[in-house]
């Protein structure tokens, strides 16, 4: 086990009506000007956003309203964000949405704070941005959990980059299931696949041998299978939505994660082809996991073999290395067959329609990756992976 300090600042309100009891209870310990962060308008069509700016204006405060973040948000965005809060004199950030609101928010307050441009202090100088200003987050979409963490997700347009960068983490986070009922299903299933990835990423990491983190991680991993599985049949299942939406913010939270170093590869991977694309995230690793863990398992067979066994049920000794690796290719099939159930794409052109080589091949040549937890990825096997994928 790795050593650890583990604390995280964000105070979580969850179920029904919980907004309104959040924001009565949090607000009053923030200044009178408010950024109302929203995105592309969803919650101008179910109600949100009325419901939302009531709150805010029985307490008195003075709404500037920061709109039109986009999904797979952009560092211009983000510019803009940060600029409002100079101009507006923002003494909190209240983002309504999904992951690209919140990570957008997120970089905007640390922007805002900040005379350097937030790119080159944490790339250039390899700074991380200690001040902020203080931020909620509505959860509108259940998947990332990006509001229960400081990374922002952010596409450099000019750069052809989507990577992370620090912003400030959320001091409360609200999740009312039912404000995700209008959510279209293709994206709540992709947000549930998202959370399974988080997991799965967290759970192939090291190190290997049996661990408190990795056994929660399993029942956090079979819940998210068994209550996506019941959205897709039946996505008025509040349950199911209850449970996912828990789930999602568990897969981030950091709890997963104590004593792990984790394995993100495959996110390293999708969000550079997002970078290229603009394609939805837990579509695209949906379309190229699969491919991806083929390719690692021989490197870390046990512990894929591990999850396939305790996560998808799949029986056989492992008397030796290739029946262990027999084990663990036939998880992989499990999870794909699983990707194929709930109709999300299990390949690169079903995601994308026609893909062009060259595009992947740029993919491959800037993707990020760190030291991977199996093993160190070169360009050309991410583009062999990309084309196993495509
Ligand atoms: O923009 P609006 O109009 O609100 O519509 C959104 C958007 O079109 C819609 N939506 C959200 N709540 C809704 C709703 N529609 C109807 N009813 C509601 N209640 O859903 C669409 C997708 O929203 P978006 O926020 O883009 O999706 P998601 O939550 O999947 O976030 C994706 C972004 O998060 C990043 C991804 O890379 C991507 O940029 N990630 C952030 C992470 C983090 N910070 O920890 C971790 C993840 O791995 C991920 O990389
Ligand atoms: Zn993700």
């Amino acid at each position: 086990m790795e050593n650890f300090v583990f604390a995280y600042p964000t105070k979580n309100y969850f179920g029904k009506e919980a907004a309104k009891q959040a924001l009565n209870a949090e607000l009053p310990k923030y200044g009178k000007n408010v950024l109302l962060a929203y995105g592309g308008g969803s919650i101008k069509r179910n109600g949100i956003y009325d419901e939302v700016m009531a709150l805010l204006q029985e307490q008195g405060k003075e709404v500037t309203e920061f709109q039109g973040i986009m999904s797979n948000p952009t560092y211009a965005k983000v510019q803009e964000g940060a600029k409002l809060c100079r101009d507006h004199k923002i003494d909190f950030i209240l983002a309504v949405g999904g992951g690209s609101v919140s990570d957008c928010c997120k970089a905007v307050s640390a922007q805002a704070k900040l005379t350097s441009d937030l790119y080159d202090y944490e790339y250039q100088e390899k700074k991380i941005p200690q001040d902020g200003i203080p931020m909620g987050v509505i959860v509108t979409a259940a998947g990332t959990g990006s509001e229960q963490n400081a990374g922002a997700v952010i596409t450099y347009e000019e750069k052809n980059w989507k990577g992370a960068l620090w912003g400030t983490p959320a001091s409360f986070a609200v999740l009312d299931p039912y404000y995700t009922k209008t959510v279209p299903q293709k994206q709540v299933l992709s947000g549930a696949f998202d959370t399974l990835s988080h997991c799965m990423e967290t759970y192939l990491g090291t190190p290997r041998q049996p661990n408190l983190s990795d056994r929660m991680n399993e029942a956090v991993m079979r819940s998210v299978i068994e209550n996506t599985r019941k959205v897709a049949k039946d996505p008025e299942d509040m349950n199911a939505r209850s449970e996912l939406f828990w789930a999602a913010a568990m897969a981030e939270n950091g709890i997963l994660k104590i004593g792990k170093v984790t394995d993100f590869q495959a996110h390293m991977i999708e969000h550079q082809l997002g970078a290229f694309t603009n394609c939805n995230h837990g579509c695209g690793l949906a379309a190229i996991q699969p491919a991806l863990y083929r390719h690692l398992a021989p490197a870390a067979r046990k512990q894929y073999a591990r999850l396939a066994r305790n996560v998808f049920d799949v029986n056989g000794e492992e008397a030796d290395d290739e029946t262990t690796l027999e084990i663990a290719l036939k998880g992989i099939e499990k999870l794909a067959a699983f990707i194929r159930e709930i109709g999300l794409p299990t390949t690169l052109t079903e995601l994308l329609g026609e893909v062009d080589d060259a595009m992947l091949r740029q993919v491959a040549d800037t993707a990020v990756i760190t030291k991977g937890c199996a093993k160190q990825l070169t360009p050309d096997e991410i583009y062999a992976i990309l084309q196993e994928a495509k």
